[in-house]
């Protein structure tokens, strides 16, 4: 069976976690995250590439690269969630199944946030579920990708 290749992509202030706002964010610092991604990772037998940045066109450079590289991407965009249309129309573009993921859950926040210009374009969002939001959204797109 074909291994998986999975690309996640981690937007602006996500290298601050575990010291950034932990009452909402937690204590796991992005390595902690990409950690227990690339366990998770092993167990349902697929290939991980982490990537941060806090810059929007890089972000949207990675998206572009992932094309034939990657079968599926997990993103959390950060603040870019609730901005950026180029992120959005990148997805969109390389047509790559993508699973949105945030820690906190962004609809019981400020009214900014519940927007997402990628939810309507990704198979799904899982949110409020902290560092366990990624590993299931892991879960959620290798699932996706081993059923279609
Ligand atoms: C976030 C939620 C966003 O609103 C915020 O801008 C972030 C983190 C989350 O994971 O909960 O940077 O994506």
């Amino acid at each position: 069976m074909l291994k998986f290749s999975i690309l996640v992509l981690n937007g602006p202030n996500l290298n601050l976690l575990g010291k950034r706002e932990p009452t909402i964010y937690g204590n796991l610092t992005l390595e902690n995250i990409n950690t227990i991604l690339e366990q998770e990772a092993n167990n349902l037998n697929v290939v991980l590439s982490c990537f941060q940045s806090n810059h929007e066109g890089v972000l949207v450079d990675h998206i572009h690269e992932a094309l034939n590289n990657y079968q599926g991407i997990l993103i959390n965009a950060g603040a870019y969630t609730h901005t950026s249309i180029a992120i959005r129309d990148a997805l969109v573009g390389v047509a790559i199944p993508a699973v949105e993921v945030h820690l906190s859950n962004i609809y019981k926040r400020e009214g900014f946030r519940h927007n997402s210009y990628i939810a309507p374009i990704a198979i799904g969002q899982i949110s409020g579920f902290g560092a366990e939001s990624y590993r299931l959204g892991l879960r959620a797109l290798v699932n996706y990708l081993q059923s279609s």
